[in-house]
């Protein structure tokens, strides 16, 4: 009697726990996007550069990898061809939605490729970068279930690629246009670092634009930077964006779209003579943001996505060029 009371009872608590569970699955899927970006915080995903065009099968291939590890946000980086193309970021977008991870696709506005080019007449805002934000934005209204939130431009105050804060807030003030003409609300923002905000005068038009704060928060271009997992200086440099980002964001929710710590110096140079730039640095800058899940990520709900999956951008990938793991990652997705 008190047995069978004790499995029914026990019954009863399962069956309530699997019910909360539904519904708590249920109600999170239920948030909009702005408020599951706000519920976000530890490790979330990678930063993946598109310039070399992947196919959709070999992008759903990387993201499905990606996701089996535990990532649930993948963000692009640089562009494919000329980047105006919006059957390029479908491709994207749905390869994406074939995993079930989200993505958001970023708008490159600066005119040339990061590395490796030097800007002719045509390589203006109007001419180069104004049709890729048309073509995100196309792309975007063609299939938003899987996308989380658009950024138009990488460090664009930082590289003032717009010509004034005010030029760029237009331009996410016409696609916030367009998408709501579509019947879409998808948080906006730019990813951009610290001192690119600090550095361009007039922010407020792009502050008030912004829907939230996408952070590009890399200590190792600090002044006084040593190795990836020294607390004393990478952890302190990083909090301290953080910081100032807190400080505009009014209360707006703040995600870590981009950090890491290359394992060379090639693609972009250190500002710091005691730079380490190695397997066990960037293993130990990786270690370090997870090890402050609780006290820090948790506590603030952000986010931080690691620059870049594989080493398209040199040196800075989780992964060689060929697939093979720089070291064992992995980290906690909560705590
Ligand atoms: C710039 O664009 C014009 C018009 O499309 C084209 O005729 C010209 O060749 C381009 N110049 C360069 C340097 O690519
Ligand atoms: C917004 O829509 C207008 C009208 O279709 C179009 O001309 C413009 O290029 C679009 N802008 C963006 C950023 O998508
Ligand atoms: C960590 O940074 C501090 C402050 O610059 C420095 O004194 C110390 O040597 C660094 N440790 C390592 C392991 O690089
Ligand atoms: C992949 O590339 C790295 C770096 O060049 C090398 O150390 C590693 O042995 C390679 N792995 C395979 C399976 O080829």
């Amino acid at each position: 009697m008190i047995l069978s009371n004790i499995l029914a009872l026990s019954l009863i608590v399962v069956c309530v726990a699997l019910e909360s569970g539904t519904l708590a699955r249920f109600s999170s899927t239920s948030l909009n996007r702005l408020e599951r970006i706000k519920s976000m915080y530890a490790w979330e995903g990678f930063v993946y550069d598109i310039e070399d065009c992947r196919t959709t099968a070999e992008m759903a291939q990387d993201f499905g990898e990606m996701k089996e590890r535990g990532a649930r946000v993948v963000i692009t980086f640089e562009f494919c061809g000329t980047g105006a193309d919006a059957s390029f970021y479908d491709d994207v977008i749905s390869a994406a939605g074939s995993v079930g991870i989200d993505i958001i696709p970023l708008a490159c506005t600066l005119p040339i490729h990061a590395v490796g080019q030097s800007y002719g007449p045509n390589d203006t805002f109007l001419i180069k970068s104004v049709p890729r934000i048309e073509a995100v934005t196309q792309a975007v209204i063609n299939n938003p279930d899987p996308v989380l939130a658009i950024a138009i431009g990488d460090e664009p105050l930082y590289d003032d690629d717009a010509g004034s804060p005010a030029a760029l807030a237009s331009y996410i003030a016409e696609v916030r246009r367009n998408l709501s003409t579509a019947g879409l609300d998808i948080p906006l923002s730019i990813s951009d670092l610290a001192y690119g905000w600090q550095s361009s005068g007039n922010i407020t038009p792009v502050a008030d634009a912004v829907d939230f704060f996408m952070v590009n928060n890399f200590p190792y271009f600090a002044f006084d930077a040593t190795t990836g997992g020294n607390a004393s200086t990478s952890w302190n440099d990083f909090i301290q964006d953080i910081d100032y980002f807190e400080s505009i964001a009014n209360g707006r929710p703040i995600l870590v779209t981009q950090t890491g710590w290359p394992t060379n110096e090639d693609e972009f140079a250190p500002n710091s003579p005691d730079i380490v730039a190695s397997v066990p640095s960037s293993e130990g800058f990786w270690n370090l943001l997870d090890s402050h899940c609780e006290d820090f990520f948790k506590s603030l709900n952000i986010g931080w996505m690691w620059r870049s999956w594989e080493d398209d951008i040199d040196g800075w990938g989780v992964k060689y060029l060929n697939g093979t793991d720089k070291w064992h990652w992995n980290a906690r997705t909560e705590c």
